[in-house]
């Protein structure tokens, strides 16, 4: 595949998020018209002992047609077998294999992993070519703008990465030390964008439709990963696709999935979101019941903002099964009403 060409029609994705990005957020993302979703990071070290802990981060839900995987590690013969058992495993639904080259967090970076191998470039192209070399989709690298806070090192890196076979670049503007501090800077992914000819893929700091176009017009990057601004928000896709569509910046179709919802400028209602939350923690009980616990942070994420937010927190802290997310949601639309009514009904 002609990653180049793939990007034209995928140009907002939601990015890897460890913990965020299961099965049902990306169903939910899709929906509102993420054009490509990726899995949470996944050790190729915990796959090759085929620890199935790991090897579940790579299930899709059904009716995902498409997904990038993303695995992380530093072994070059690992990573390469391992890249190439999810392709197998996953067949034509596996669009893209990104190379996690970026996670600051030390339980990765101090292990060698993720963004430690932004110190070492050498390693990194020998992991780089022995992925792209195992597997025949496009393998993807995404990093940071350098690791040390001050010291801009992305643009070598790229270009490392595009030698060594890498299909695109992801750059998430903020140096590894520096965490989530301060802004991301968007400079350097427009530098970097003049440095190399594979696409490169801007990140960081999207939290509105007005950000994404932003990002697009001032760095010329070919598509853009969406992360902490999708979280409780999955409606942020439709809405940044329709502001790209009506700009006219690209002159093509953005999105190779018609949208499926109604008028995604609008902003969800409370009711909205808090039947969203619901339908997310749905998601996760069918596929796996324990999993639901997952959803206390998707829902706090949900709901922030809403009269009674602050209650539900510890509310939703507290809830172990499906059902007891419904009573709190519940609740909370109760509490909606009543609240409406003694505002007469304006909202
Ligand atoms: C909860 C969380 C988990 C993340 N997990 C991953 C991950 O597994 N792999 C990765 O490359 N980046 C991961 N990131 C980083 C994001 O993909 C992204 O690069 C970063 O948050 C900047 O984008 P944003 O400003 O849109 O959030 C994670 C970020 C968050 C907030």
């Amino acid at each position: 595949m002609d990653y180049s060409e793939f990007l034209k029609t995928h140009k907002v994705m939601l990015a890897p998020m460890a913990g965020v990005s299961d099965p049902a957020f990306r169903q939910l993302c899709a929906e509102q018209g993420a054009s490509l979703a990726f899995t949470e990071m996944v050790s190729a070290k915990g796959l090759s002992y085929a620890n199935e802990r790991t090897a579940h981060l790579v299930d899709l839900y059904d009716g995902e047609a498409l997904a990038g995987v993303q695995i992380f590690g530093h072994e070059p013969e690992t990573m390469a077998e391992q890249a190439k058992w999810i392709e197998e495993a996953l067949g034509e639904r596996l669009a893209v294999i990104d190379i996690n080259m970026g996670c600051p967090v030390k339980k990765i970076a101090g292990k060698g992993d993720g963004a430690a191998l932004i110190k070492d470039p050498v390693l990194a192209g020998q992991i780089i070519s022995a992925v792209a070399q195992a597997v025949q989709v496009p393998v993807t690298v995404k990093t940071r703008r350098g690791y040390y806070e001050g010291s801009e090192t992305c643009i070598d890196f790229a270009r490392m990465a595009q030698e060594s076979g890498a299909a695109a670049i992801a750059l998430h503007g903020r140096f590894a030390t520096q965490m989530y501090r301060g802004e991301a800077d968007w400079d350097c992914i427009a530098r970097t964008k003049q440095a190399v000819t594979i696409p490169v893929i801007g990140n960081g700091d999207v939290f509105s439709a007005e950000d994404a176009l932003a990002l697009f017009s001032t760095t010329d990057c070919d598509a853009i990963l969406v992360a902490r601004g999708a979280e409780g928000n999955p409606w942020i896709f439709a809405q940044i696709n329709e502001v790209l569509e009506t700009s006219g910046e690209f002159g093509h179709p953005i999105s190779a999935a018609p949208l499926e919802t109604g008028c995604p400028t609008l902003a969800p209602t409370s009711e909205e979101r808090i039947e969203m939350a619901r339908r997310h923690a749905h998601l996760l009980h069918e596929r796996e019941p324990r999993s639901v616990v997952r959803m206390r942070k998707h829902a706090c994420w949900y709901v922030k903002g809403i009269p009674g937010a602050s209650a539900a927190r510890a509310t939703f802290n507290a809830c172990t099964m499906v059902e007891d997310f419904d009573h709190a949601f519940d609740a909370m639309l109760s509490h909606l009403s009543q609240v409406d009514a003694s505002h007469g009904g304006v909202e």
